[in-house]
């Protein structure tokens, strides 16, 4: 047999192995059924109840004092116990000591509970069963009557960890009259279960999957057969699964963390990664970090450890985060530097005090504290990832028929470039902004209440 024949035949059996391969590994998945569980083992009687009841947040004076004791030793004890950062080690070695102290003394002396239950109760909260699991929400209508009627479209707005309800506090005004919109909003801001106020679950298995079926029962209990949902972080997660799952129901999604793990997206992804400046643009080869360039791999690496941990040991950690609230808050203060900003880990403060109001996070860092939910929601990671149990890498194979919006934001560090993720959402808005991070409804309220009402009103009219 002559070279060329040869070559031929190498070249066909690869292109054919390759085209199988590709076909089986590529294409689309089918939907899986979701098993309708019984999460907190209630008797069936409890299981049939769908009464909302009102829940305003009001800890007792009894938790309050616990965490100002345990505070006041940690402060006491501070330099006796915790070891300093090294000079200008900034964020790198984790949370920086001396900005840690700070905030602690901030919490002790200045931070009021009292004053900022009211701001937040300012919204109303209501408690119903779902699945077996009491779940908070705050559900948000609006008041105002506008000449000419515009019409009021629900809207499900899903935060992420370690977010909670109260990361929406400030997009919540922009949002519920529309401003500069053809329509208003009915907001419902869910707890997702072990987290802030609503119960955890109290057998394995529940992951981002279970939780989207809840929060679509959540929505039909208050009358919504469609609606919209907007999230970042596992609230885009768990966003992309509702959309996928339930694409009679919801009308479009907003992301701000536009991510997915469908095979041709990642395989694209990867290509772009080996192709950057063929495949993506300036901007999106300085975002994306190609692996050649800036060491992605190293800042991943660096900076995932936390999502291992809770993807396989969360109890232990929630120990020692459960029992020190100077633990606790460096915890998240440390996401809240690096997913905001990847330069800031140079600052002793981690960026942190010019991109937030420390107010804001501790009120998030509290609801956690006495919600007692540091340990139940970081299962959600070690539930969602479980390959034997969990559904959300089926769901994920399967592309989203709905219209999906999208606003990349440059301090977005789980994002995916536009031709990647089209794969998934097919019906997909894109729009670009130069600042911004994970936490940005904290940060920048404005722009993301006006890139979701400018997404809905165009997704409304497009599509519907
Ligand atoms: C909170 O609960 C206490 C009793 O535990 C009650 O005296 C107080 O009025 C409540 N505050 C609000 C704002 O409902
Ligand atoms: C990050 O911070 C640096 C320095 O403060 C700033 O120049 C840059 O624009 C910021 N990037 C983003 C995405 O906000």
């Amino acid at each position: 047999m002559g070279l060329v024949n040869l070559t031929s035949i190498l070249i066909l059996v690869i292109a054919t192995g390759g085209g199988l391969v590709g076909y089986f590994f590529l294409r689309d998945g089918e939907l899986p059924t979701l098993p309708d569980e019984n999460w907190g083992l209630v008797s069936s009687q409890e299981l049939l109840d769908g009464s909302i009841r009102n829940f305003a947040i009001n800890i007792s004076e009894q938790v309050l004092q616990d965490l100002k004791a345990r505070l006041i030793l940690e402060v006491k004890t501070f330099d006796e116990r915790v070891e300093p950062s090294m000079a200008g080690t900034g964020f790198h070695y984790g949370i920086n000591s001396k900005f840690l102290k700070n905030v602690l003394d901030h919490w002790l002396h200045k931070y009021d509970w009292r004053k900022r239950e009211k701001v937040i109760n300012k919204w109303p909260g209501f408690k119903t069963r779902i699945s077996g699991l009491d779940i908070y929400f705050r559900h948000i209508k609006p008041t105002k009557e506008t000449t000419p009627k515009k019409k009021v479209l629900p809207l499900l707005l899903l935060h992420g960890w370690p977010g909670s309800f109260v990361e929406h506090q400030k997009i919540i005004e922009f949002l519920v009259e529309g401003k500069n919109s053809d329509f208003r909003f009915e907001l419902i801001i869910p707890s997702y279960p072990g987290f802030p106020f609503s119960e955890g679950s109290k057998k394995p298995g529940m992951g981002a999957t279970d939780v989207s079926l809840i929060l679509l029962k959540l929505m039909k209990r208050l009358g919504h057969e469609q609606f919209y949902v907007q999230g970042g972080d596992w609230g885009s997660i768990i966003g992309s699964n509702m959309a996928t799952l339930f694409h009679e129901n919801v009308l479009g999604l907003h992301m701000t963390m536009c991510h997915t793990f469908h095979p041709r997206s990642l395989f694209k992804f990867i290509v772009a990664h080996i192709f950057p400046t063929w495949l993506m643009d300036e901007d999106e080869v300085a975002q994306h970090s190609p692996l050649f360039y800036k060491w992605p791999i190293i800042n991943m690496v660096r900076e995932t450890g936390y999502m291992h941990l809770h993807a396989t040991k969360p109890d232990t950690l929630g120990v020692a985060l459960s029992n020190s609230p100077g633990g606790h808050a460096a915890y998240f203060l440390e996401r809240y530097s690096w997913w905001t900003n990847q330069t800031w880990i140079d600052l002793e403060d981690g960026g942190i005090n010019s991109a937030f109001d420390l107010d804001e996070l501790l009120d998030n860092i509290m609801v956690y504290w006495v919600g007692k939910s540091i340990t139940t929601s970081m299962r959600m990671y070690r539930e969602t990832s479980n390959l034997l149990t969990s559904h959300y890498f089926a769901v994920e194979r399967v592309a989203v028929k709905v219209p999906v919006s999208c606003i990349n934001l440059a301090g977005e560090p789980y994002t995916q470039p536009k031709f990647s993720l089209v794969e998934k959402f097919p019906r997909l808005r894109y729009t670009k902004w130069k600042t911004g991070g994970h936490f940005n409804p904290l940060q920048i309220p404005d722009v993301v209440a006006k890139d979701v009402i400018e997404a809905i009103n165009f997704m409304h009219k497009t599509y519907t």
